[in-house]
């Protein structure tokens, strides 16, 4: 199901058939490198996938795939999801693309569209990224889609930088 449509990409649900292309992206350590738990195998991402079903049935958000609307390919992925931050819950957005599609604009135009879900179809009224503080094209997306650096924190034993947008 498609969630939302830019110029280039479609947001939409992941489906099993995702897997292989999927599985590339999260396999790459350099894609991987600001992540909690590193890469992810085969198994891992099917479950990702799984996980991510689920969220679809139960949630009016989710992590969702990035698709560039030329060649149906698979970018990446760009969503929202719940994280607990100092004993906090708050709704993320989150996104991580495959290397190869990197520094074309990709994710300021996924970000961009699901930062509006959020705001508008969710009426959320505050929305965080966390981000690692050497990671600094995250920020630049962050950034971008109006998000402000509002303070340090940490997230899984790491050292993290919130950036938010709207008030709690
Ligand atoms: C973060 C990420 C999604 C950015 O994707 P992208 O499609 O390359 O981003 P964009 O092309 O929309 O660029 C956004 C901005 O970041 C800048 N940028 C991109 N890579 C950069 C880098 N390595 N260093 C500094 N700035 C960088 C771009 O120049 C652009 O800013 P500008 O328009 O002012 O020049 C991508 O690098 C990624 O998937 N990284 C690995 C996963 C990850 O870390 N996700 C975030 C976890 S918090």
């Amino acid at each position: 199901m498609i969630v939302a449509k830019t110029t280039r990409l479609f947001i939409r649900q992941f489906h099993y058939a995702d897997l292989e292309e999927f599985a590339k992206i999260l396999g790459d350590p350099e894609v991987m490198r600001f992540s909690l738990n590193g890469t992810k195998t085969r198994i891992e991402t099917r479950e990702f996938i799984e996980k991510c079903l689920e969220t679809y049935q139960a949630c009016d958000f989710g992590i969702w795939a990035v698709e560039r609307r030329e060649d149906q390919q698979l970018l990446g992925y760009c969503g929202l999801v719940p994280q607990k931050v100092e004993g906090e819950r708050f709704m993320e957005l989150g996104y991580r693309l495959g290397v190869s599609f990197w520094g074309k604009g990709y994710a300021t135009e996924a970000a961009t569209i699901v930062r509006d879900y959020a705001l508008f179809r969710l009426k959320l009224p505050y929305l965080i990224s966390i981000i690692e503080g050497e990671n600094i094209a995250s920020w630049r997306v962050a950034e971008k889609i109006g998000m402000r650096y509002e303070r340090d924190s940490t997230f899984g034993g790491k050292a993290v930088r919130i950036y938010s947008r709207g008030r709690k």
